[in-house]
């Protein structure tokens, strides 16, 4: 029988014979798959171990305290956390082309880890032990779509790292290659990781700079965070957090339409939802929401994001539509 207990054990034997007394890195999205694995191997080897957390600025509202401090209580992890959003909005400004916008996050991603890398390798050498491994939340699916390649090339494009300085040639490792998402998310909580992390909705590696159509700013990230946090807290409210794969939350950036708000005439921006179900991301169809959690949700964000004047449905499944709109 699968057992959580039983695999944590397995993994941690194996980490610590692969890795010795050498150090470690790893990257945190948020997201579960590096959560999880991140987890594991610190559960194996403690402070050889230092996870690295990229605040670019596109995260969600709370994320990045939840990393901070639900996940670094529960986990202890050593964490260190790059300030890079004044550097990827910079880079973002003017931008509207989606891919366009993938390849300036991505690279930009990629160095920001690199510095981070540089400044630990620095001092691992100063203490004698190399940076030899870095570890990566690669799930069996992963593995599968990418052709079950190994070794240090077979990375998420989003999770870096194609481009690593040659002078740091780091060996993968990668404890979760052989369990599905719903083996990780049992790992995690084994671990002691908040639900509310390991419970968590995929999420894309672009963050919300890929749910504004449109020119990335502050301010709208700001509408967007909070539109997003709005539609995640009531569909959490209505239990409907198991039958929802992922909600994109979009913010129409460059469309505005005439409303009524109070006493005056607006011109504001549309909301998207894309509540969609799934069992892999590769197809999906929308979510038959109740409809007076929709109701809930539009009313609460045209009440409390003032940009925000309309609230509209994606009913497309996919294909056609991908689930995200960029
Ligand atoms: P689409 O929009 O292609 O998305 O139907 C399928 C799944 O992948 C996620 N997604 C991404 N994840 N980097 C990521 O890490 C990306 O650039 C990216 N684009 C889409 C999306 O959220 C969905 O779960």
């Amino acid at each position: 029988d699968w057992n959580a207990g039983n695999v944590i054990a397995e993994q941690v034997a194996r980490i610590r014979e692969q890795v010795g007394s050498a150090r470690v890195i790893s990257a945190l999205s948020g997201g579960v798959d590096s959560a999880v694995s991140t987890a594991l191997v610190h559960e194996a080897i403690g402070d050889q171990l230092t996870a690295v957390f990229v605040d670019h600025g596109l995260l969600r509202k709370g994320e990045r305290e939840q990393v901070e401090k639900d996940y670094v209580e529960s986990t202890g992890v050593r964490l260190v956390t790059v300030e890079a959003a004044d550097t990827f909005l910079g880079h973002l400004a003017g931008v509207t082309d989606p891919e366009q916008k993938r390849k300036i996050i991505g690279r930009e991603f990629i160095r920001a880890f690199e510095q981070v890398q540089l400044d630990l390798v620095a001092e691992a050498k100063a203490e004698g032990e190399p940076i030899k491994f870095l570890v990566q939340g690669t799930l069996y699916p992963d593995v599968v779509e990418s052709g079950g390649g190994s070794g240090t090339a077979n990375i998420k494009s989003h999770h870096n790292v194609g481009g690593l300085p040659e002078d740091l040639d780091f060996e993968l490792i990668e404890p979760l290659r052989a369990l599905f998402k719903d083996e990780v998310r049992a790992i995690g909580r084994e671990l002691g990781i908040p639900e509310a992390i390991v419970g968590r909705q995929p999420f894309p590696g672009p963050g919300l700079g890929i749910r504004i159509v449109g020119e990335v700013t502050r301010e709208r990230l700001e509408v967007l965070r909070e539109a997003d946090a709005i539609a995640r807290e009531e569909l959490t409210i209505a239990g409907l957090d198991n039958t929802i794969w992922q909600c994109p939350v979009v913010l129409l950036a460059d469309v505005r339409s005439v409303g009524v708000q109070g006493d005056g005439r607006t011109y504001g921006h549309p909301i998207v939802l894309r509540p969609v179900s799934s069992e892999d991301a590769m197809t999906a169809d929308w979510t038959r929401v109740p409809y007076d959690v929709l109701a809930r949700i539009s009313n609460r964000i045209t009440n409390q994001v003032p940009e925000v004047n309309r609230v509209v449905l994606d009913v497309t499944s996919k294909p056609p539509g991908t689930i995200e709109w960029e």
